[in-house]
């Protein structure tokens, strides 16, 4: 499962270009099942308050982190929502994407999914 959030339609186009189940998030979601997180970048390089507040409740499932952001904001804001879930949690920050990316994330973000995130659904079933 991939969970996501977007505000202006980056974050939506990265995962339709993926190849997994995905649901949007909202402050109230549980998740009891292993997903990769997907998120934008706010206010010089913040987490978003919704996903915030949904990593509070899900962050033990949480398998890894891909964050979109801007590279104009600079090396010291780009992409800051990912580094702050991965060090809050301790969760792999898997790729910090520009905007909507190129295939090259795609391939990456889709390859770590299928490691990291199937096949912990796999060893869930067993
Ligand atoms: C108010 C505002 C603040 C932003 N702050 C950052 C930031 O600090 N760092 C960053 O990398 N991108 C920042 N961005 C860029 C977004 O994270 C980026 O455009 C992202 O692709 C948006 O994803 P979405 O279209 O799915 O909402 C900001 C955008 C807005 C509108």
């Amino acid at each position: 499962m991939i969970a996501y959030a977007s505000r202006t339609g980056n974050v939506q186009y990265i995962v339709s270009q993926l190849q997994a189940d995905n649901i949007e998030i909202t402050e109230n979601l549980m998740l009891c099942q292993p997903f990769l997180l997907i998120t934008y970048t706010d206010q010089l390089g913040e987490v978003p308050i919704k996903v915030s507040q949904f990593l509070k409740n899900n962050y033990s499932w949480c398998q890894g982190v891909v964050a979109s952001g801007n590279l104009n904001f600079g090396s010291q804001y780009f992409g800051g929502a990912g580094d702050k879930i991965a060090n809050t949690y301790n969760i792999p920050l898997v790729r910090k994407v520009d905007l909507r990316g190129f295939k090259a994330d795609y391939k990456a973000i889709q390859q770590f999914y299928e490691t990291r995130v199937i096949h912990e659904n796999v060893l869930e079933i067993k």
